[in-house]
Parts: structure tokens; C-alpha cells; sequence
């Protein structure tokens, strides 16, 4: 699998300075054009949790490039999803939590009864960068005494030691970069 993820990595696309002076974005959408590129990251993702966690209730996935991958990997396992979204898209009641941004602050929020207590979620983004977003999204799974079996993404930013916020909820990433 060295070489399907090497191909993986091939389709991710450097832009500097996007969106702010300084940050160099890590784009995914030649990854997701290229339907055998979406295919093996899905596959690569769908063998990693059977293997590793061979009981899942559920996928959440977070707003909104979690979106792009959650509900495909939902269906690969047979298993439903769920979303945590940005503050304000959801009716009914919600849990939110705010959790701080690079500048400023932003806010997640579940639906109250998306998962129930005690059942096991996994939670899919596209990358993990300071962790933040990720943390958040856990708190709002715990506080559905729900529990989190692992969060995963496609692409971890390892310099900004995001994965180490997550404290004791496993972590998962399939790319790794400076
Ligand atoms: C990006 C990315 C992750 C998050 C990672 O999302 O998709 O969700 O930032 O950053 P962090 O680890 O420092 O919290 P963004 O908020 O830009 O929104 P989007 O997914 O809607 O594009
Ligand atoms: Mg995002």
C-alpha cells in the first residue's frame, strides 16, 4: 500500500499563502477528481477502521470537507452518518461548543439525538491541523455520552502537533506532512 498512498500523495495540490500570507494549503480536489484516486483513499480508509475497530455505530463527519468523505465510507461499512456542522445549520435541539480558530473563534454543533449514549463513533475530516476543530468535535460526541473510537483524517500537519490536543482518543491519519 506504499505505492497507493504514494499516488495518494501525488494528488494533493501545494498552494502557498492561500488563504492567509504564510499558510500552505493542502488542496484535495485533484484527489477527489481522479475517481481511482478517490476510490484507493476510501479503500485505504475502509481497511484501516475494519481491522482497527471492527464495531462502529457510526461516522460523523465535520463541516464541511468531512462531508466529502464520511458518507462514502458510511456506505463501504454498511454503517450510518452523522454530521457535526457549523454553528446555525441544524434544527431541533443541538449541543455546540465554540473552540478557537488560528485567529479568532468559530462554533460546532450536533444534533441532540444523532447518537445515543454508549454508542461508538468515528469521527472522519479531511485534515488536522492545530487539532481544534477535532477536539471540539470530541467534546460534542462525549457529551453525548457517546464514545469516540478514533478520529481520522486524510492529512495530518505534523509541526502543529494537532494529534496531541486529542489526548487519549485514538488518532489516525493517512498523509503526513512538515
Ligand atoms: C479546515 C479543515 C479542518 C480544519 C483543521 O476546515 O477542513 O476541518 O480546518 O484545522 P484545525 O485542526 O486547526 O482546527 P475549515 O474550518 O477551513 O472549513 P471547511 O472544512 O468548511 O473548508
Ligand atoms: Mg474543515
Amino acid at each position: 500500500s506504499e505505492e497507493r498512498l504514494r499516488r495518494l500523495r501525488d494528488r494533493v495540490r501545494p498552494f502557498p499563502d492561500f488563504p492567509v500570507p504564510g499558510v500552505l494549503f493542502r488542496d484535495i480536489s485533484p484527489l477527489l477528481k481522479d475517481p481511482e484516486a478517490f476510490r484507493t483513499l476510501i479503500d485505504l480508509l475502509e481497511d484501516h477502521l475494519r481491522v482497527s475497530h471492527p464495531k462502529i455505530d457510526f461516522i460523523a463527519g465535520l463541516d464541511s470537507r468531512g462531508f466529502l468523505i464520511g458518507p462514502p465510507l458510511a456506505q463501504r461499512l454498511g454503517i450510518g452518518f452523522v454530521l457535526i456542522r457549523k454553528k446555525g445549520k441544524l434544527p431541533g435541539p443541538t449541543e455546540s461548543i465554540s473552540y478557537a480558530l488560528e485567529y479568532g473563534k468559530a462554533e460546532l454543533e450536533i444534533q441532540s439525538d444523532a447518537v445515543e449514549a454508549g454508542q461508538k463513533v468515528v469521527i472522519v475530516d479531511d485534515l488536522l491541523a492545530t487539532g481544534g476543530t477535532m477536539c471540539a468535535a470530541c467534546e460534542l460526541v462525549k457529551r453525548l455520552k457517546a464514545e469516540v473510537l478514533e478520529c481520522m483524517v486524510i492529512i495530518e500537519l505534523k509541526l502543529l502537533k494537532g494529534s496531541e490536543k486529542l489526548k487519549s482518543v485514538p488518532f489516525y491519519s493517512l498523509l503526513q506532512y512538515d
